[in-house]
């Protein structure tokens, strides 16, 4: 009898570490957002590396403003994914991952800085121009034929231009003054135009645990491809790292301190162009597995 019941206690022992584990090993939930002229489609490689890396995780990629549509202006967009992520996260008592990529990456910005509640732990940063764009790209070259980067800044920076997406990250070194005055997203974001709420802005950006910026010298689109790191051009053309910036000395909007507490990681990947960042294995298993507990 003594024996049995030693069997049972191993059993139940055994029936906790399994429940343990199980409860351990569950994964937080992903929400992907996507880029200029994206599509959820375009993400089936990634959820099938998750799958496989990360069984069970709940993936949701959000299926809103996709191809054209993702031209409208920001903080419209913002707003349409405040509402479909909230929801997602108030499901998620531990919290959630956000996965934002190119444009994506400064509508999750602006989520984060604007929802006092979020529950994102880590901030997946997938080459987003996060200091803003200055570049001639085929993008550009098809949406505006009869714009170069250098004249840009006179739709721009306009009330008309600020209702097209890139306008609102459009950040031209040789303008600064209009961009300081027009620019109604990126400018506000940083806090290098005023806003009454940017102090609580930096508290919310703040309450992530990781930040995780990823991109490289390959990318084509992306310029400078720094932007991707939070470097950027001075009036020169001149690439400025991220810790000489502006916005990073007087800690605007929270990217010193986030700096400071040893939480932006830097993942910097060579011969990945634009398009490829979300389908590449390499980027995957390098900058991003370890990321998605
Ligand atoms: C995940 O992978 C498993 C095993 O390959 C497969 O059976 C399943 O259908 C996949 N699930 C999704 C959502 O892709
Ligand atoms: C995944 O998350 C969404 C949003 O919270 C939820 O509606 C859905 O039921 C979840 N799916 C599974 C399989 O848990
Ligand atoms: C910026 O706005 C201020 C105040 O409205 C104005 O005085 C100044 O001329 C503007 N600068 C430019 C370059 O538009
Ligand atoms: C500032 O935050 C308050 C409280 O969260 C909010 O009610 C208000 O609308 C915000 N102001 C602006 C201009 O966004
Ligand atoms: C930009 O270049 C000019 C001319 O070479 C130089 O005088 C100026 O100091 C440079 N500005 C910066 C910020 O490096
Ligand atoms: C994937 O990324 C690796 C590492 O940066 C790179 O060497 C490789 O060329 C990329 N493959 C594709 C198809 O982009
Ligand atoms: C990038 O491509 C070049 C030329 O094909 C190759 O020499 C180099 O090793 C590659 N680098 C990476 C990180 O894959």
């Amino acid at each position: 009898m003594p024996h049995h019941r030693g069997c049972l206690r191993l059993l139940a022992a055994f029936c906790l570490t399994f429940l343990f584990l199980t409860f351990t090993a569950s994964y937080k939930p992903v929400i992907v957002v996507h880029g200029l002229f994206d599509s959820p489609s375009d993400f089936q490689l990634l959820l099938n590396f998750i799958n496989e890396t990360h069984p069970g995780t709940n993936v949701s990629v959000v299926d809103l403003f996709d191809r054209t549509e993702s031209l409208k202006s920001l903080w419209m967009q913002v707003e349409g994914f405040r509402q479909a992520i909230y929801p997602i996260m108030q499901n998620a008592v531990d919290g959630v991952h956000l996965y934002c990529y190119s444009q994506g990456g400064l509508i999750c910005r602006a989520l984060l800085s604007t929802m006092p509640d979020h529950n994102v732990d880590t901030f997946i940063s997938l080459s987003s121009p996060q200091m803003g764009q200055y570049g001639d790209t085929k993008y550009l070259k098809w949406l505006f034929p009869h714009y170069m980067k250098s004249n840009l800044y006179r739709l721009c920076y306009t009330q008309l231009g600020q209702d097209i997406s890139i306008c609102n990250y459009w950040n031209d070194p040789h303008h600064r003054d209009l961009y300081l005055n027009n620019s109604n997203f990126l400018a506000v974001l940083n806090d290098e135009r005023f806003h009454p709420n940017a102090s609580a802005w930096k508290r919310n950006l703040l309450r992530i645990r990781k930040l995780i910026l990823i991109g490289g010298p390959d990318d084509g689109v992306i310029m400078p491809w720094e932007s991707s790191m939070f470097a950027f051009y001075d009036v020169n053309e001149t690439v400025k790292d991220m810790t000489s910036q502006p916005v990073y000395l007087l800690d605007t909007f929270g990217l010193k301190t986030l700096d400071a507490r040893g939480d932006i990681v830097f993942c910097k990947m060579a011969n990945v162009s634009h398009t490829n960042w979300h389908s590449n294995r390499t980027v995957y298993d390098t900058c991003i597995d370890k990321w998605l507990t």
